[in-house]
């Protein structure tokens, strides 16, 4: 059983802003707690058809019994968007939920984000809890207390600041995942590092194809870090922007193929969205180009290499007008001159996007 071999150290939750990230049994165990010194007039299980199947079983096996009603709804980011929401609050209203009630969201990015978001909204507001079951939410999505949705194909454009009551980290869900959707995950665990901490980047480009994806110290180190930087500007006003690095691409790529055959995973768009800014702060920054070759033979060590054409990527930029971070009309994106320095909202002319797709591609 993986819990039992964990240390203690490992396992002590992360103070967060008004909750914690608690860790394998011990937040199983402070979930109890809260059940009972909150008398919830309802809870509610937020869940899609996967976490359903695979992951209903896993939690309710860890905890304590208590009367829930289940809310679904449907997999995937196509069905990150308001028709659901209209659903799910439909249903809380049907199922009497009120001021009082209580959401636990289990399941990936679309369930917390989506969860999060009914959640903050429903009678003006009402608590919830997430439990990530993906890599990719455990250290990013269900972190920080971003909830939301998107517009059409532009991810995240509706959403809120709202703090969750507690997180539960539990890698035991990751048993349940593909390959693909790990390596998804893995990519914000590589950014993390990138944008704050040498040691960790050093350690992760080390181990190229051999990353045990699991890894609950590599998981805790990952939230820690996100963690540390919301702690410093939750409403993402300056520091906070640094977690987009790679995404301002990312995203429009992800955008791009949400409407084409190819399927690419949030965290596989990402990657290709981290070498591309890499190359780009090589050119504005004089980021090493000793680094910017490791981070680009070891995103292509761990995700197939994606083409592009000239068309893709005149479209690819065409979407950028709508990242979130632009302002007055222009595209921010965010840079690095080392690893661990960020730097903020710096307007890239097209040409350097388009040999950043080269440098990519060769
Ligand atoms: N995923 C970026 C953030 O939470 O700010």
């Amino acid at each position: 059983m993986l819990f039992c071999k964990t240390s203690t150290s490992l396992m002590k939750e992360i103070k967060a802003n008004n909750y914690s990230i608690y860790f394998s049994s011990s937040g199983y165990r402070e979930l109890d707690l809260f059940i009972k010194a909150n008398n919830y007039s309802q809870i509610f299980i937020h869940l899609d058809d996967n976490t359903k199947k695979h992951c209903l079983e896993v939690f309710l096996k860890q905890i304590q019994k208590f009367n829930f009603k289940k809310i679904l709804s449907k997999p995937g980011e196509k069905n990150k968007n308001i028709q659901s929401c209209v659903q799910l609050w439909d249903k809380l209203s049907l199922l009497s939920g009120d001021r009082k009630s209580l959401i636990l969201n289990l399941g990936g990015g679309v369930v917390g984000d989506m969860g999060g978001f009914i959640a903050s909204t429903f009678k003006r507001g009402i608590d919830y809890i997430n439990i990530p079951t993906t890599l990719l939410s455990m250290v990013d999505a269900s972190i920080g207390g971003k909830t939301g949705i998107d517009l059409g194909i532009l991810k995240n454009q509706i959403g809120t600041f709202y703090d969750p009551k507690m997180v539960i980290v539990d890698p035991l869900y990751l048993e349940t995942l593909n390959k693909n959707e790990l390596i998804s995950g893995y990519a914000e665990i590589f950014k993390h590092s990138i944008i704050s901490s040498s040691e960790i980047f050093d350690k992760l480009i080390s181990t190229n194809t051999d990353i045990n994806f699991n890894n609950l110290q590599t998981i805790r180190d990952s939230i820690k870090i996100k963690n540390e930087i919301v702690l410093v500007d939750k409403k993402e006003n300056k520091e906070r922007k640094a977690l987009n690095f790679g995404h301002t691409l990312g995203h429009a790529i992800e955008s791009y193929f949400l409407d084409s055959k190819t399927r690419l995973l949030h965290g596989e768009a990402i990657a290709i969205g981290i070498v591309l800014a890499s190359h780009i702060s090589s050119k504005l920054f004089g980021f090493s180009s000793q680094k910017l070759n490791s981070i680009k033979s070891h995103i292509l060590s761990i995700y197939n290499k994606v083409l592009f054409n000239k068309n893709d990527i005149d479209r690819i930029i065409k979407l950028l007008v709508h990242d979130k971070k632009n302002s007055h009309g222009k595209i921010n994106f965010i840079l690095i001159k080392d690893i661990g320095k960020p730097v903020y909202d710096i307007e890239v002319d097209n040409n350097l996007i388009i040999e950043a797709f080269k440098y990519y591609s060769i």
